[in-house]
Order: C-alpha cells, then sequence, then structure tokens
C-alpha cells in the first residue's frame, strides 16, 4: 500500500470536488439554509432543535442518544424542544437576562443539554466548564467571566467556592433529591413546575452565544468569545467534513468543556438535524467500541490519544465488535500519526480524516473530506470559504515547503469575537490581517498543510491544551516549592505529558513521597490533566534578567538539545 497517498473513497459525499466548491464560493449561499435568513429570527437554540420540533416528518426522530453506564435514554427533538423551553423559563424565573453569563459544571447527561439550548432561548452566554476542574480552575473562570448563575450538581459544589464570588447570584443544583437550604434552585422540582411552551428571546448573530476558557503561554486561562454566528460554519462543516445525511447516527466523543464538544458535539449535528450519540462515564477501549457498534454509528470524531489507545488495545479486540455501520472517523486537537491512518485502513478499512482548528477559531479550518486524497501527516486542506496561508513574523505569505507561522485571512463565521474583558489580548493575535494561530507549518505545492508543532510554550497532553504557567503557579503555592518552571516533554502516547522543574524551600529535602504529595496538590487544585507526571528538582530555575523562566532552555535540556542563544540568561 502507498502510504503517501491515500485515494478518495467511493460512494456519493455531499461534496465531491472540494476545488470546484472553493471557487466562486460565497458564504451567503450557506445562510439561506437558516430559518432567520427569510424570519430575521435568530437564535441557535431554535435553528438546532425547535426548527426540527416543528418539522412533522422530524419532530419524533431521536436527537440526543444518551448512553452511560447506569442510564440510558432516548430525546427526540420535539422532547427536548419542550424540555429546553422548561429551563428557559426557570433561568427567566430567576432572573437570568440577555447576555448574562450562565456557567455549567456537571456531567454529560441530557439535562446538560436542555441546560445549554435554555440559556440561549433566554439569550444568555453559556460557559460549559470540565467536569473534571478543581476549585482553582472554577472560581478562575467564573470569577473572569463574572457568570451570574451556575448550574451544578451536589457532589461537585463543593469545588465551588460560593462565598468569594460576589457576582454569583444564583446556583441550580441538577439531581438534589432535596435541596434544603434557601439558596440553592433545586433542578428536578422546577422542571416539574415549568411551562415546556416559551417565547424564544432573539438575539443579533453578533450576540454572544459561548464562552470556552483557555490556555495561552502567559497569564489565566482567557475567556474566548463566540457569537451566534457562528452556527453558519458549524452547519456548513457539518455538511462538507462529517458529511451528514439524514439518517447518519453521529457520534463526536468530546465533553462540552472543550469547544469540539459544543461546536462538533451539540451545533453541528443538530443544525443538520441528525441523530446525537452522548456518551456518559469513563474511557476504555472496550466500551468505547461497544459504544460505537450497539447504537450502529455511522460517523465518529474523537482525538489521536484515543485513536493510539485503540492501536495499543490491538487487533484481537476490535474483532469482537461490529463496526460495519461506520462510514468514517474524523480526529482533531493533536498531530494525527500516518501509523494510526494506516491502522485504519488495515484494521478497520475506514479512512480517518484529520481536521485542524482551534478554540479561537469555534470550527474546523483546515480539513479531510471524504472525496479528498489523504497524504497521512499533513491536516488536509481549507474549507471553501476560509483562505489558510504560511507567514512570516510579519505577516507576509511565504511561499510552498516553507516553515512559518500557519496563518488564516481575518473574518470566517464561527471566528472569535474577543477575548472576554481583554480586547488588547485578541488584537495582538491579528498581523497584516492574518490571524496567527500559534502553530508552525508548511504548505506543500498542492496546497495541503503540515503541522510542524506549537511557536508558544503550549502543552498539548492528550489533547488538552494547558498552560505551563497556570502550572507553574499552582506548583508554587505548595509549601515546599520556591520556583518551578514547566514543559511538553514529547511522549508517544499522549503526545506530550507535562513535566515540571522546581527548586525546594529551605527545610525541605527531595522525597518520592514529596513529589507525590506535590502532584497530589496540582491535581487537586486544577485537575487531574493539569498535574504535572515528572518532577525533577534543581539548584535553580533558568530565567532571563527580566525574571521570565526560560522554558525553552529547560526543554532544550530534557531532550538534549543545543541551548541555542542564552545571551539573556540571568546570571
Ligand atoms: C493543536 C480545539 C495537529 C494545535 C479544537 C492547535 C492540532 C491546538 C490539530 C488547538 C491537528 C488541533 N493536528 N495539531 N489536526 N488540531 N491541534 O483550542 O496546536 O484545544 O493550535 O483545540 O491544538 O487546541 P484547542
Amino acid at each position: 500500500m502507498d502510504m503517501t497517498k491515500v485515494p478518495a473513497r467511493s460512494g456519493s459525499h455531499n461534496v465531491e470536488d472540494l476545488d470546484t466548491l472553493r471557487k466562486g464560493f460565497d458564504w451567503e449561499e450557506i445562510k439561506k439554509n437558516f430559518s432567520w435568513y427569510k424570519t430575521g429570527k435568530v437564535n441557535a437554540a431554535y435553528e438546532a432543535i425547535d426548527r426540527h420540533a416543528e418539522d412533522p416528518a422530524k419532530k419524533d426522530q431521536v436527537a440526543l442518544l444518551y448512553s452511560a453506564p447506569d442510564r440510558e435514554e432516548s430525546v427526540t427533538f420535539e422532547q427536548l424542544r419542550k424540555q429546553s423551553n422548561k429551563t428557559a423559563n426557570i433561568f427567566k424565573k430567576y432572573g437570568v437576562q440577555k447576555g448574562d453569563r450562565v456557567f455549567l459544571f456537571m456531567p454529560r447527561s441530557p439535562e446538560f443539554y436542555a441546560n445549554f439550548f435554555g440559556i440561549l432561548k433566554v439569550g444568555a452566554i453559556a460557559g460549559p466548564l470540565f467536569e473534571a476542574f478543581m476549585e482553582q480552575a472554577v472560581r478562575d473562570r467564573l470569577e473572569d467571566s463574572e457568570a451570574t448563575m451556575l448550574i451544578t450538581t451536589p457532589e461537585l459544589l463543593e469545588r465551588v467556592p460560593v462565598d468569594d464570588l460576589p457576582n454569583l447570584k444564583q446556583i441550580v443544583l441538577v439531581g438534589a433529591d432535596d435541596v434544603k437550604d434557601d439558596g440553592y434552585i433545586n433542578f428536578n422540582q422546577e422542571m416539574e413546575q415549568a411551562s415546556d411552551q416559551f417565547e424564544i428571546e432573539w438575539v443579533d448573530l453578533e450576540d454572544g452565544m459561548l464562552i470556552h476558557y483557555t490556555s495561552g503561554s502567559t497569564g489565566k486561562p482567557k475567556g474566548v468569545y463566540h457569537v451566534h454566528n457562528a452556527m453558519i460554519q458549524h452547519y456548513a462543516t457539518g455538511k462538507w467534513v462529517i458529511d451528514f445525511k439524514d439518517d447518519d447516527v453521529y457520534w463526536c466523543t468530546a465533553d462540552p468543556g472543550w469547544v469540539t464538544g459544543t461546536s462538533y458535539g451539540i451545533f453541528a449535528p443538530w443544525l443538520n438535524g441528525v441523530t446525537n450519540v452522548i456518551r456518559g462515564g469513563r474511557f476504555s477501549p472496550e466500551s468505547w467500541y461497544e459504544t460505537l457498534d450497539k447504537h450502529n454509528v455511522t460517523i465518529w470524531y474523537t482525538a489521536p490519544t484515543a485513536l493510539r489507545k485503540f492501536v495499543s488495545a490491538g487487533e484481537e479486540l476490535v474483532k469482537q465488535y461490529d463496526l460495519s455501520s461506520l462510514r468514517h472517523i474524523m480526529s482533531v486537537g493533536e498531530p494525527l500519526n500516518p501509523e494510526v491512518i494506516t491502522w485504519g485502513l488495515r484494521v478497520l478499512d475506514l479512512r480517518i480524516h484529520d481536521t485542524w482548528w482551534m478554540t479561537e477559531t469555534g470550527a474546523m479550518l483546515i480539513v479531510n473530506l471524504p472525496s479528498m486524497e489523504i497524504r497521512p501527516g499533513s491536516m488536509g486542506r481549507p474549507i471553501p470559504g476560509v483562505d489558510a496561508a504560511i507567514v512570516d513574523n510579519e505577516g507576509n505569505e511565504l511561499p510552498p515547503n516553507q516553515m512559518g507561522n500557519l496563518a488564516i485571512k481575518k473574518g470566517w463565521p464561527s471566528m472569535m469575537r474577543t477575548i472576554w474583558k481583554n480586547p488588547g489580548k485578541f488584537e495582538s493575535y491579528f498581523i497584516n490581517g492574518w490571524y496567527v494561530s500559534g502553530d508552525s507549518a508548511y504548505m506543500d505545492e498542492d496546497g495541503y498543510f503540515w503541522f510542524q508543532g506549537r511557536l508558544d510554550d503550549v502543552i498539548n497532553t492528550s489533547g488538552e491544551r494547558v498552560g505551563p504557567f497556570e502550572v507553574e503557579s499552582k506548583l508554587i503555592e505548595h509549601k515546599a516549592v520556591a520556583e518551578a518552571g514547566v514543559i511538553g516533554k514529547p511522549d508517544p502516547e499522549r503526545g506530550e505529558i507535562i513535566k515540571a522543574f522546581i527548586t525546594l524551600n529551605p527545610d525541605y529535602e527531595t522525597s518520592d513521597e514529596l513529589l507525590e504529595d506535590i502532584r497530589q496538590f496540582v491535581k487537586k487544585g486544577l485537575s487531574a490533566h493539569a498535574a504535572p507526571r515528572e518532577i525533577e528538582i534543581k539548584d535553580s530555575i533558568p530565567k532571563t534578567r527580566s525574571g521570565k523562566i526560560m522554558r525553552r532552555l529547560l526543554k532544550s535540556w530534557e531532550l538534549g538539545l543545543p541551548t541555542g542563544d542564552t545571551s539573556t540568561l540571568e546570571e
């Protein structure tokens, strides 16, 4: 098998030829698929759910197929419409207004999605948080967003510093049998009483819809702000790239705390009116194969980390399941190893389509379509209506095969509209009309893009973006730690792991117990994925004369690479 090029699969696809579609493409044509194009009434919740619920042919179709070890449930478009009307009525009753931030800190469940759409229906902005977040991570996000309402569970409430958040006025508890404290709103009780009819708050396409917090190399996590207009690209990429057909059963494994879990776990499938599988519970190759088999999943969107685990789980395991319903697999979040693509072809007889995009871009930008030849190791080519290029640091386009900044011409529909309360940061992404991604890449003569690495210190561990600054800040809160520098260390399964270099305060001595205690401290403070897997104790941490930690130098030491220019190193 020639592994440098994988030919398109036969069969009919929504896009038969990317070049033809790109030529003369106009986003105006896509807008005609939305009801607001005719009515002028905009709300993404209406387009994703209510519109299908009002269609006699679609209203009883399963929208949400929930599958967890202890719970199986099917929710039709009509049921999801009514449930989200109820949650919207609850939010309205408790004073939530257009533009307010309402955060969700709860596991994936049918209630999560009813709440999510209820938030949009009252015109508020949703802020989904990872269930794995610990107190500091929750605090940072609620503080910065000035969220007025939080929807959570009695178990997770322990990690919410309720008394320190002056803007947080209401807490809705989902799954509480009995909420005695008057300060909390009992979700189950309210749902029983709420009306299932609701007059949707119509918004402007440029009104806020979502905030996703994500990490950069410096500072606290930043609130990436998305507006309803993003639905245009969610819908279009669903059609072109995911290749949705009416009767698809689609499964996106991403948690809605991550942008993939909203753009492609919520909007793309439901805007396209397909059945969306949502799986609760933990990851294991067995349980994931079982989900694919049991629900006859036709299209699956996941991440390289998971795929690598399937490869290591072996070929005997996969043979125990019937995956014949699958048409293709898609991947995002990290470089997709060519070996994984080969495995897909050989073991599953399926193509795996890489897609590249970011929290900031709101939707896919560089992709592989079913009708496209795959070049393993390449992320693919830009979608119609998007201009991607490799630019130098001044924003000048570079010729093919030259490495540089992967950049996108400003102005695609799902682009973030600002960084919450930090417009200066937002402006800093743009140079000469290009959005500069922070990834380095090159483009070949045929317009395929090849990822090379991150240009900043952001760590990508198992597809999760972790800012070294956040981890360093947490580390030095530990009583034994004086200074800390954190890097991503290459790892065959996780892409990168977090490695911390620390110096100890006087009176502390190295021991395995101490290192484990420090690890647990970060885990309990931030989250499990942010905890360093390796900690090394040093006599000093290299810093510049202005006091910045030289992570690049730490990384060179770790990898045994030349250290380059160290002229700014502190004496
Ligand atoms: C990385 C939201 C290689 C990249 C979807 C990017 C990828 C960062 C790919 C965004 C890919 C994403 N190949 N690297 N196909 N897709 N990345 O915002 O470094 O959590 O800048 O992802 O992930 O991370 P985020």
